[in-house]
């Protein structure tokens, strides 16, 4: 077995604590990782520190964007070995994997750019005053990331707060650690300088608490659940660290009948099986006018009934879920909404022996599905979807905001006005018209509302997330003139 290290201030750390990381197409052991605890966490802080106050907050922009420039590169030349590695440790097909790969490096690549942009304000209020802004790096940043995206999240997370000059400490999840590991080495071979950015795979309880609660961070960066999401915002607070929050959702695709039906739903199916399902920003919920609900769930039906499924490295339509605990979540999920609504097509793993060993389930559809159900309410995080049908544009709105979350919604009509309204009314991070998506697009703002979440990634507000405003007020004396 392969074993991975801690990575930091430089140096792999192999240490004596270590975990199994498993492969959750085969349920069989794929990796030997070292258990970061508080100790680790600890001397990857001073680590970041270090650096942070020798060296990265005062590199030039320039030299900090070639570096990043440089990972990017190294990205595109691994990418063959990083979406194998995603593959293996995720379970998730092989061209999503290739995908996230070119996201990451789109990432590195973006925010070299936009650090070269980013200058301060002057502010004119008086002739005898001059008046100006500078955005400073936080310090040391924390990252703590979750299983289903580790190498595009870890990247859309790092790049920036690198960028601004951050000195970083990155904390993967134990389900899926392997890309994280991989990028932290690109960087050293980038040329970073060690520990501006420190790897650190442990456990949400040891490692991830640490972090969370470590004085000396000072800026967070959270993506998983609700419910961890609460605990490490109140260890932050602790210091009054700033907190930035990416939860999931129960994201809608809210179809219209006049919609180009056959356009959008092929887009409906992957807005959902994409990654099995366990996409923060999932479109797990499809809000449908009456007049088009057959067709739509008919083909949603026939569609789902032709995906494939298999291991991540057979490149299938889905892969397996990430552990035997999220198909255990996942399915009692499904058993409950059983007694909601009518699963119409999927419901279960899938039946004989061919993907023993892996922790897969089958696309499931899930009609006529009550909007205080259960199932339509809360985060299922797997290749489940909840259709619901709607009267009217106002009933489709009150529908779309009828859940505790805020991250996408999708709206398909042909009708401008319309795809407007509906924009407008929908509290959410992002809208879509006619599409669907999230993954690609590191240029677009991205984050939720509500329990969603706070704070932005992603494009330039992704930037200045990590940037702290410096105001400088100068009296000029007048008789210099
Ligand atoms: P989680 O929230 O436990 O894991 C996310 C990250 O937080 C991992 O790195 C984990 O090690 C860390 N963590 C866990 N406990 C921690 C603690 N006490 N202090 C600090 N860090 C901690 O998510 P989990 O349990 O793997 O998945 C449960 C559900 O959460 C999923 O079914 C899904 O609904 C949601 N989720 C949402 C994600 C998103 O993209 N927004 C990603 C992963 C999960
Ligand atoms: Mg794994």
């Amino acid at each position: 077995m392969t074993r991975y290290p801690v990575l930091i201030g430089g140096e792999e750390v192999f240490g004596q604590a270590t975990f199994v990381d498993l492969d959750p197409s085969t349920g069989r052991e794929l990796a030997e990782v070292a258990r970061g605890g508080p100790a680790e966490i600890d001397a990857a802080v001073q680590a970041a520190r270090e650096t942070l106050e020798r060296t990265w907050r005062r590199t030039r922009t320039s030299e900090r964007a070639r570096i990043l420039r440089r990972i990017s590169e190294l990205i595109r030349r691994d990418r063959d070995v990083l979406a194998d590695l995603e593959s293996l440790d995720t379970g998730k097909p092989l061209r999503q994997a290739r995908g996230d790969a070119d996201v990451a490096a789109r990432y590195f690549e973006f925010y070299a750019s936009a650090i070269e942009t980013l200058y301060g304000d002057t502010i004119p209020i008086d002739s005898d005053v001059f008046i100006y802004t500078t955005r400073e790096p936080y310090g040391v940043t924390a990252h703590i990331i979750p299983w289903n995206y580790p190498l595009q999240i870890g990247a859309r997370t790092v790049a920036p707060a690198l960028a601004a000059g951050n000195c970083c400490v990155l904390k993967p999840a134990e389900e899926a650690p392997l890309t994280a590991i991989h990028l932290g080495r690109l960087g050293l071979e980038a040329g970073l300088p060690p520990g501006a950015l420190n790897v650190v795979p442990g456990f949400g309880e040891e490692a991830g608490a640490a972090l969370a609660a470590h004085p000396g961070i000072d800026h967070l960066s959270f993506t998983g659940s609700v419910e961890v999401g609460k605990l490490v915002s109140k260890a932050a607070a602790e210091h009054v660290t700033p907190v930035t929050l990416e939860l999931g959702g129960k994201s809608p695709n809210v179809v219209f009948a006049d919609a180009d039906i056959e356009a959008a739903m092929p887009v409906l199916v992957n807005s959902i099986i994409q990654n099995a399902g366990q996409t923060c920003s999932a479109g797990s919920r499809l809000l449908v006018e009456e007049s088009a609900h057959d067709r739509v769930v008919g083909e949603l039906v026939d569609r789902f009934q032709q995906l494939s499924l298999g291991p991540g490295r057979s490149d299938p339509d889905l892969g397996p879920l990430i552990s035997a605990t999220q198909l255990e979540r996942v399915s009692s999920y499904v058993e409950l909404g059983k007694t909601e609504a009518r699963a119409v097509t999927g419901g279960g793993p899938p039946p004989g022996d061919s993907l023993k060993g892996g922790y897969f389930f089958m696309p499931t559809v899930f009609d006529d599905v009550p909007p205080a159900a259960v199932i339509a309410q809360e985060e299922i995080f797997g290749p489940v979807v909840a259709v619901t049908p709607f009267a009217d544009l106002d009933e489709a709105a009150q529908l779309a905001n009828g859940t505790d979350y805020g991250l996408v919604a999708a709206v398909w009509t042909r009708n401008v006005n319309t795809a407007h309204v509906v924009a407008r009314e929908i509290r959410a991070g992002q809208v879509f018209v006619n599409t669907y998506g999230a993954s690609g697009g590191p240029e677009m703002p991205f984050g939720g509302v509500k329990r969603s979440g706070h704070g932005r990634e992603k494009g330039l507000e992704g930037l200045l997330e990590f940037t702290q405003v410096k105001t400088v007020a100068m009296k000029l004396d007048p008789g210099t003139a």
